[in-house]
């Protein structure tokens, strides 16, 4: 039986709302072990939260410039070997490259830089490294997902002609309002989020779905972003208008002011055949919609199901699992690269995605700030 990889975790301290899903979903498979971290920029909430949650303290570096330093020191057989960011957006860029610079693989949280130009410069260093970069748009973990990527490759739905992607919150809508309070978010914080915060944030998940599932690429794109206040910086709400390809069209909506809505990610895909419809909400559920037969509903873990969507899930029919499960698939998929073995294509997010996902950021942006123009992506 191999032995587990070391994995080090940066960012994704106590206070985080990511970092217990990278924790569960490392674990899931039995691939991976903590080894080291700096959960926190304050070196006592690091080390007090590594105390809570038992990883050892003698890898518990003050700051990620320590954590390479001292790992760097150690034999190749005890060093980390593999290294998520979990940081707010600013700090993936330096990580990252720093990580690949010094021959880790990564594993690194959306998106992926705050700009593409970073993105194109950490491309670079990554094929330089020739170490495995995995990003996390957890969502693509889903069986179902990967169900749909499966069945359009397939030819399934024929000719697509629309795709609707939506993904709505409300959180931002209790934080808007009030001045101070908008002020103490990071992802409303240029400096901290990038350029945007609705698309940045949510949108580019939207859009990586799009791209995940269709097999095809977004070539244009015409944006409209609601800041709802003069004095407010960041998107909160935009919605994108895409082309694919001659005749492929489609809308992403996205919202962090959707009141009420809690983690609304969706998509429609309408083909020629057939259309598919699937919810985040209720992920395990892919409905099959015809003009001329009744809708089907597909369901994880079946014998028709695609081998991708099959080595999603660890259970028979009717034990449903969810988004940790969908994030360990990304874990699980990363790790079979790591350990030099072979693995699924769409088995976890790539460098690629990451530099498709700022530029639809920085397309988006111009689209709006050009008063809302088409804006090719690259
Ligand atoms: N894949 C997804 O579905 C998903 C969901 C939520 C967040 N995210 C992404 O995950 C990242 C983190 O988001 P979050 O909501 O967990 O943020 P958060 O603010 O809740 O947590 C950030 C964590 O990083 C730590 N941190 C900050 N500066 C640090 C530093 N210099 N060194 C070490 N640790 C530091 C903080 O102490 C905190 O523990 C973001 O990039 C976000 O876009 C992805």
């Amino acid at each position: 039986m191999p032995k587990k990889l070391r994995l080090g975790i940066l960012g994704g301290g106590g206070d985080s709302l990511i970092g217990v899903l990278h924790r569960v979903a490392s674990q899931i498979n039995d691939n991976y072990e903590i080894v080291g971290a700096v959960f926190n920029p304050d070196y006592k909430a690091n080390k007090a939260f590594a105390r809570e949650i038992d990883v050892p303290l003698n890898r518990i570096y003050e700051d990620f410039d320590t954590f390479i330093k001292e790992e760097m020191k150690l034999p190749e057989n005890e060093r980390i070997q593999v290294c998520s960011v979990l940081t707010p957006n600013f700090l993936h860029y330096p990580m990252a490259l720093k990580l690949l610079e010094n021959g880790f693989h990564v594993i690194c949280e959306k998106p992926m830089t705050t700009t593409l130009d970073e993105a194109k410069k950490l491309q670079k260093a990554h094929k330089k490294a020739g170490t495995v970069f995995a990003l996390t748009h957890t969502y693509t973990g889903y069986p179902m997902v990967r169900q749909m990527r499966e069945m359009i490759k397939a030819g399934v739905l024929g000719k697509i002609h629309k795709v609707d992607a939506v993904y709505y919150q409300g959180w931002i809508n209790t934080i808007i309002h009030d001045k101070k309070k908008r002020a103490s978010v990071w992802r409303l914080d240029p400096k901290k989020a990038g350029i945007s915060s609705c698309i940045g944030d949510i949108g580019v998940h939207a859009f990586n779905m799009v791209e995940y599932t269709t097999g095809l690429k977004v070539k244009s794109i015409l944006s409209d972003f609601n800041y709802l206040y003069k004095d407010n910086a960041m998107d909160v709400d935009g919605t994108v208008l895409i082309r694919m390809a001659e005749h492929v069209k489609g809308v992403i909506r996205s919202s962090q002011v959707a009141t009420g809505e809690e983690n609304g990610l969706a998509i429609a895909i309408y083909g020629e055949k057939a259309a598919f419809r699937w919810e985040q909400e209720n992920p395990n559920f892919l409905y099959v919609l015809s003009d001329t037969k009744p809708t089907q509903v597909y369901k994880p873990g079946h014998a028709y199901n695609s081998k991708l969507s099959l080595e999603g899930t660890k259970l028979p029919p009717g034990h449903p699992e969810g988004i940790f499960d969908s994030m360990a698939n990304i874990y699980k998929g990363a790790a079979k690269a790591i350990r030099g073995r072979k693995f699924n294509d769409g088995e976890f997010p790539t460098m690629l995605d990451g530099v498709r996902g700022m530029n639809f950021i920085e397309a988006t942006v111009a689209s709006h700030k050009g008063g809302n123009v088409w804006v090719q992506l690259e």
